[in-house]
């Protein structure tokens, strides 16, 4: 499998990427329960398939999620490369340095390759914040200073702060195109590699649900759908009709092509300018297979074009507003 250099860094890693955050779920958390076999099993066949890159945070499932990724990488650390993110609210210097302690305790290692910062930091100082990842970095606890959900002005005070950033995680699919207007020229000056999330817009874009009304209610949380269903936070009118429209024609593009869905899905986001790794969630070791063949596909430039112009619709009706859970007024990506 493809490996892709992080920013400026040396650290080489996957073209496909492991999202874990639903591991450790239990039945009230957002994926639903996924035990520890799955969890096992999923991780092995991603080793064997050339995927070296794995992601969680500290808070997906209360930690469980890491502990899991830890407890499936026992005697395995060293085929890894691990990132976890620390929530922005707990970005003060000492909490901080506790906190990525805690992180390292419940993955079982003793450094974190690529550690992020969750979402921008609003409340508390950003200077505090990159300083003490940059100490965390010289002693040898973390071996990238990485960023997540963060615009060009969040980036620009990250870069100020001094400290290489190496990637910026971010949503970053078919139907959400946001990223290319500004935060993608930025991170390409910059030399900061993107890591696009929800590659598969959690499932629907590979075919699966056929009516809004299939897909479970906390994955149509985001702009594309109706504000004023719970629990969307938003107050926008979505685009409901527009989004299965694009993924009706995206479902015939893929039969033409005889393509999964899924994989024509991820191998576009691998293809696009920046993008050093694609991350994608998997339940179980049938789904990271069909997922890790997308490495494998080389897209003609004429499809991709095609695909461009089938969603850039979208991308219009939804505009320039990476945060796809937020509003214009109060988006936390700036
Ligand atoms: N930095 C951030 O703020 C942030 C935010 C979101 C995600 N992330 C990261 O990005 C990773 C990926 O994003 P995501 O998990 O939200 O969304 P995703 O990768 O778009 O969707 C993953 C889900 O789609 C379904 N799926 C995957 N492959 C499939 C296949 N071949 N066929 C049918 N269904 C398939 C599975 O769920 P079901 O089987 O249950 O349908 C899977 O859990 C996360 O795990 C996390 O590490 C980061």
């Amino acid at each position: 499998m493809e490996k892709r250099k992080c920013g400026k860094s040396d650290t080489e890693i996957s073209v496909v990427g492991i999202g874990c955050w639903s591991f450790g779920g239990g039945s009230d958390d957002y994926w639903g329960q996924q035990d520890q076999q799955a969890a096992d099993e999923v991780v092995s066949a991603a080793l064997d398939q050339g995927i070296n890159y794995f992601d969680t945070a500290e808070g997906y499932n209360e930690g469980r999620s890491e502990e899991s990724l830890g407890q499936a990488l026992k005697d395995k650390r060293d085929k890894a490369i691990i990132s976890t993110k620390i929530s922005p609210s707990n970005t003060e210097p000492e909490t901080l340095r506790q906190h990525c302690e805690d992180s390292l305790r419940r993955l079982g290692t003793d450094f974190i390759d690529i550690y992020y910062v969750h979402w921008p930091i609003t409340d508390r100082s950003v200077q505090d914040a990159f300083a003490t990842l940059m100490d965390l970095k010289a002693e040898g606890k973390i071996r990238s200073v990485s960023v997540s959900n963060f615009g060009v002005q969040q980036l620009r005070e990250a870069i100020a702060s001094g400290a290489q950033i190496d990637l910026n995680q971010i949503c970053y699919n078919l139907l959400s195109r946001a990223i290319e207007v500004e935060i993608v020229p930025l991170c390409l000056e910059e030399n900061i590699g993107i890591v696009p999330y929800m590659p598969l817009m959690q499932g629907l874009l590979t075919g699966k649900y056929r009516s809004i009304d299939e897909i479970p209610p906390n994955r149509r949380r985001t702009r594309h759908f109706q504000g004023d269903v719970a629990p969307a936070r938003h107050d926008e009118p979505g685009a409901e009709e527009l989004t299965f429209d694009i993924v009706e024609h995206l479902r015939q593009i893929a039969a033409e092509e005889e393509i999964a869905m899924a994989q024509l899905s991820l191998a576009w986001v691998m293809a696009k300018a920046g993008v050093t790794s694609v991350l994608v969630g998997a339940r179980n070791r049938r789904q990271l297979e069909d997922n890790a063949r997308s490495a494998d596909l080389d897209l003609s430039r004429e499809l991709i074009a095609r695909l461009d112009d089938l969603t850039q619709p979208l991308l219009d009706a939804l505009g320039p507003n990476a945060d796809y859970w937020e509003p214009e007024a109060s988006r936390r990506t700036r």
